[in-house]
């Protein structure tokens, strides 16, 4: 089931979100359909205080090309583990801050731990995009948005445009 996306500027954008201690049916549920609301957005990233859920769950996938097989991935409380001194700076955007965009600069290379959707840890070395993402989803569950990296001006003008954005979708939707 698509859930509609929480939009910045949102108090549940910005709050610290709780581990997941077990994994019961509704966190199987909630992975699901955080990956289809990503899939649907259409995104490569998706976190759940983005869907309104204060849990350490992130979706991710970031294979490239209609071709390509997918890889969806569900990663419940992750952390990272090690993150290399080399840099990469990305054009990031984020489903929660529609059609803007600004230069991030992020660890290149980061080891990340998990929980998988069986209880399993699982570990795993991301690099180039899939390093931009995991970190940047990561950061939401930390109520840290990309745009936080910015500076005030850059920042307050990205949330001016937000809500004005939803001024306006709020009219239409009257
Ligand atoms: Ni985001």
């Amino acid at each position: 089931m698509i859930r509609p996306i929480v939009m910045h500027p949102d108090p549940r954008l910005k709050k610290p979100c709780a581990p997941v201690a077990a994994v019961t049916d509704e966190v199987r549920v909630l992975g699901g359909d955080m990956l289809a609301t990503m899939y649907a957005a259409p995104g490569i990233g998706l976190a759940a205080p983005q869907v309104g859920v204060l849990l350490r769950v992130i979706v991710m996938d970031c294979v490239k090309g209609a071709d390509a097989t997918p890889r969806p991935m569900v990663l419940l409380n992750p952390e990272v583990i090690w993150s290399s001194e080399e840099v990469n700076t990305y054009d990031e955007g984020c489903l929660s801050i529609p059609d803007q965009y600004a230069d991030v600069t992020r660890p290149k290379v980061v080891t990340v731990r998990w929980m998988d959707l069986d209880g399993a840890t699982q570990e795993e070395t991301f690099d180039g995009l899939w390093a931009t993402c995991v970190q940047h989803e990561i950061d939401h569950l930390n109520g840290k948005l990309f745009i936080d990296y910015l500076g005030p001006l850059k920042r307050q003008m990205i949330t001016r445009r937000m809500e004005k954005w939803k001024r306006e979708r709020a009219r239409e939707q009257v």
